[in-house]
């Protein structure tokens, strides 16, 4: 098993939720961390966990959807550590409304954080990465992002399908390169994501399927930091549904809809 030990590591979004653990999960690995985020009591929180456990972390107030902000957040990481090994894309959010009742503005809002944010910095570090002859970009996708499964929250899901592929048009200009990029499929995970359905629409939005902690999908980010894959589904079984959809799309909308799609939040 290889070992990150040392490794340069920058994580957006680690002030909560799967971000956080993948820091708290990096941080025993005794890699060196930059976190990235826009509340700084949370971030300030998490660098001091981080050092109790005797790791290195900076952190910087960054709004993913500023390219000047993902700039400075790349090169800051650079001045102080001389070099960028891993990039972990993960800012995001989700939005619960059906795509009728989407405004233009919305859609424009969410798609400059999930999907433009990933390209910021990832098209910042990419010279950096081939400079160096190494590097690993992984990107925080979802199992939405292969397959609607909600009547509700489209907008979310045509910023993962972007990233989906973003992700693969790189890893098909890196193939004859050492710099290595992965999507990571988490299925629903219980984060601060869902308390902004209420907030969106004043009703909770139904866990659908099974469930996941964001240590759960931490430990897969530093496994597939270890070990770099294309892709990595957090429920394996999913992916025979998403096989099928390439063959029967229409059976399978019928499918999900009878069995998950149709339950109302509430
Ligand atoms: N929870 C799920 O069921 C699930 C499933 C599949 C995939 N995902 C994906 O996993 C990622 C992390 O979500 P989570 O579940 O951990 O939710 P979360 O706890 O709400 O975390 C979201 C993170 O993104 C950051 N963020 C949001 N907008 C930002 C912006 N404009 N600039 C910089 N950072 C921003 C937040 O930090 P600040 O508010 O401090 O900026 C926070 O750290 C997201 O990309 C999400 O789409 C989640």
């Amino acid at each position: 098993m290889g070992s990150l030990e040392g490794k340069i590591v920058i994580i957006t979004g680690a002030s909560s939720g799967i971000g956080l653990a993948a820091a708290i999960a990096f941080a025993k690995q005794k890699t060196k961390l930059m976190l990235a985020a826009r509340r700084e009591n949370k971030l300030i929180a998490a660098c001091e966990e981080i050092k109790k456990l005797g790791a290195e972390a900076e952190y910087m107030l960054v709004d993913v959807a500023k390219e000047s902000d993902v700039k400075k957040l790349i090169e800051k990481t650079l001045q102080r550590y001389n070099r960028i090994d891993i990039l972990v894309n993960n800012s995001g959010y989700g939005h619960f409304f059906p795509l009728a009742q989407t405004t233009s503005q919305q859609m424009h809002d969410i798609m400059e954080v999930n999907f433009f944010g990933t390209f910021y910095a990832s098209h910042e570090v990419l010279p950096i990465m081939i400079k160096q002859q190494s590097g690993h970009i992984i990107n925080i996708s979802s199992v939405a992002g292969k397959r609607v499964f909600r009547q509700t929250g489209g907008a979310y899901n045509i910023t993962k399908f972007a990233m989906q592929g973003f992700t693969e048009a790189l890893r098909m200009e890196l193939i004859n390169t050492p710099i290595r990029v992965t999507s990571i499929c988490p299925v629903t995970t219980v984060t601060e994501f869902f308390d902004l359905a209420k907030e969106q629409t004043g009703k909770s939005a139904k866990i659908l399927g099974p469930a996941q902690t964001a240590e759960h999908v931490a430990n897969a980010i530093i496994k597939v930091a270890i070990n770099p894959k294309a892709e990595v589904v957090l429920v394996g079984a999913l992916r025979i549904v998403f096989a099928l959809q390439a063959l029967f799309p229409g059976l399978i909308d019928k499918l999900i809809y009878r069995f998950v799609g149709s339950k109302k939040d509430e």
